[in-house]
């Protein structure tokens, strides 16, 4: 049986409800993009067309358990090791010694990685707070927070093939992984000490409040796809997620400056970063 059409009422169905529901963009050139992800599902109901499956992950029942089966098929988790090195290098060079300094010598730094898809943005953090020599292992909490169940089991596995080494050089794999057959590799277990996986959905509201203030926060090339509305509000929960003093890195494409923020931007050569001030308490 061949897969019906996408008719443009159901793309505008299904863009509007993604868009509310989850931040995801699918605009009228991503139509059959967004067919060929949704067929999947809806064949495997044996549903006759996609607004019968808007229908079912909206009202059924069993919804919560075929929306976390549709996720994975929508999102893109494109990721790798040491993105955006602008962005790591000021970190590491200016944000983290000053964190250390105000954490005090026995204090925990908390490091949030939202939207960290298979979790090489998570163990990126974990090598650089390693690397900088300022942390002693057991002294950073990191967390990485993700929409999607399929890309946070990859994080959870930690096992790597060769795509995810794009941006680094061999010296950086060989020192933190060790190789498991197959031309892949898993991050060595001491990286794994402190991290933290958890699925959240940056569009809910108060989806930061089971955490404990972050100190730095990354939430990178994903909110590049959001509507203004799904941008507000994941960026109140940015901010109300960071501990004072705490920043924030977005991916180079990505600004706050549509929807407002009270945080304070502040420039570095190489990055941009924003900051919540001492006296937002
Ligand atoms: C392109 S990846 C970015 C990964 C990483 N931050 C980086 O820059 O390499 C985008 C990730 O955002 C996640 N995502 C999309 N919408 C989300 C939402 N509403 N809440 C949480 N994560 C979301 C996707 O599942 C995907 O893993």
């Amino acid at each position: 049986m061949t897969a019906p059409t996408l008719s443009q009422e159901e793309l505008r169905l299904w863009s509007e409800w993604l868009a509310e529901e989850y931040g995801l963009h699918f605009g009228p050139e991503r139509r059959d993009t967004l067919r060929n992800r949704l067929e999947p599902r809806r064949a495997a109901l044996g549903l006759p067309s996609y607004e019968d499956l808007l229908f079912h992950v909206r009202f059924h029942p069993e919804r919560e358990a075929e929306r976390t089966r549709l996720v994975p098929h929508l999102t893109n988790n494109e990721s790798y090791f040491c993105r955006e090195r602008g962005t790591l290098e000021v970190l590491r060079d200016a944000v983290l010694p000053e964190l250390r300094e105000r954490l005090g010598a026995g204090g925990v730094l908390r490091v949030l990685s939202a939207a960290c898809a298979s979790g090489e943005e998570v163990y990126t953090l974990a090598i650089l707070a390693r690397e900088s020599g300022l942390f002693a292992p057991g002294q950073v909490r990191i967390t990485g927070i993700d929409l999607d169940p399929c890309a946070l089991a990859r994080a959870h596995a930690a096992v790597y093939g060769e795509h995810a080494f794009r941006g680094t050089d061999p010296a950086f794999r060989e020192r933190w992984f060790r190789p498991v057959g197959d031309e892949r590799w898993e991050v060595r277990p001491e990286l794994r000490e402190g991290v933290e996986l958890r699925r959240a959905n940056l569009v809910d509201e108060r989806w930061w409040s089971g955490l404990p203030p972050q100190h730095v926060v990354l939430c990178r090339n994903v909110l590049i796809y959001f509507g203004d509305e799904a941008l507000a509000r994941a960026a109140e929960g940015l901010h109300r997620v960071l501990a004072p003093g705490g920043a924030l890195f977005l991916g180079h494409a990505e600004t706050l400056r549509r929807v407002g923020t009270p945080l304070q931007v502040e420039r570095r050569p190489g990055a941009i970063f924003y900051r919540r001030s001492e006296e937002d308490a």
